[in-house]
């Protein structure tokens, strides 16, 4: 698909550039730090868009087992040095490479905005499909729909694409799956950066009973 294979390529030329400007000084990196301080200890959690291993696969705790996934090779060569204990696997969220129902929890923080729109479903269906019958969930979301590219991101000369849903279709794309949403948190990107906002949801596979 051609937008996925823009998004690839672009971190593909600019994966350096991307780990030097991420920003950690968000309510992003709280909302992350509750999240996986709920997990239990050894749980199974699988980071989709997992980038340069920072900050999901580097925060887990020693005892859980980690495992990234990443469209982008250039990514994955990050990854494997920040976090050399994970296991890495090159892969599309939306068909992910995995067996049924053998993650605890998978995050995706600032990776879904990158699918297509039409494939968001895929994604959050693939992630009910991977995650056990209690498995937890943290996706990061624009609130808004919003589509765009940047020929020239960070500088670098190299395009990048954002496929953004919203928070309202990203909850309708949950509960189809058969999430239930536990809560939702609207920040800012950083604390000097107020009016760029993300929601993340936080939502559990729903008991059938
Ligand atoms: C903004 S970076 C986020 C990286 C890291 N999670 C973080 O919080 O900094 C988005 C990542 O999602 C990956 N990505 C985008 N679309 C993807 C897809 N369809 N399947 C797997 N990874 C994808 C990109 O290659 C990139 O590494």
């Amino acid at each position: 698909m051609v937008e996925k294979d823009a998004v690839r390529r672009g971190y593909d030329g600019l994966a350096e550039a991307y780990a030097a400007d991420r920003s950690e000084d968000g309510l992003g990196t709280e909302v992350l730090a509750q999240f996986l301080g709920d997990l239990p200890e050894s749980a199974h959690v699988l980071d989709a868009g997992c980038g340069q291993g920072t900050p999901v696969l580097r925060d887990l705790t020693a005892s859980a087992t980690a495992t990234g996934v990443d469209i982008s090779r250039a990514q994955l060569e990050l990854a494997a040095e920040s976090v050399p204990d994970a296991a890495l696997a090159q892969g599309d969220m939306a068909a992910l490479p995995f067996r049924d129902g053998v993650f605890d929890a998978a995050i995706a923080y600032h990776s879904l905005i990158h699918v297509p729109k039409g494939h968001h479903q895929d994604v959050v269906d693939e992630f009910a499909r991977v995650l056990t019958d209690d498995g937890r969930l943290l996706v990061s979301e624009g609130p808004t729909e919003w589509s765009g590219a940047n020929p020239d991101w960070l500088d670098t000369g190299v395009e990048m694409q954002w496929h953004i849903a919203g928070v309202a279709a990203t909850r309708d794309h949950l509960r189809n799956a058969g999430f239930v949403v536990e809560r939702e948190w609207n920040t800012p990107e950083s604390v000097d950066k107020e009016d760029e906002r993300w929601v993340f949801l936080s939502a559990r596979v729903a008991d059938d009973d």
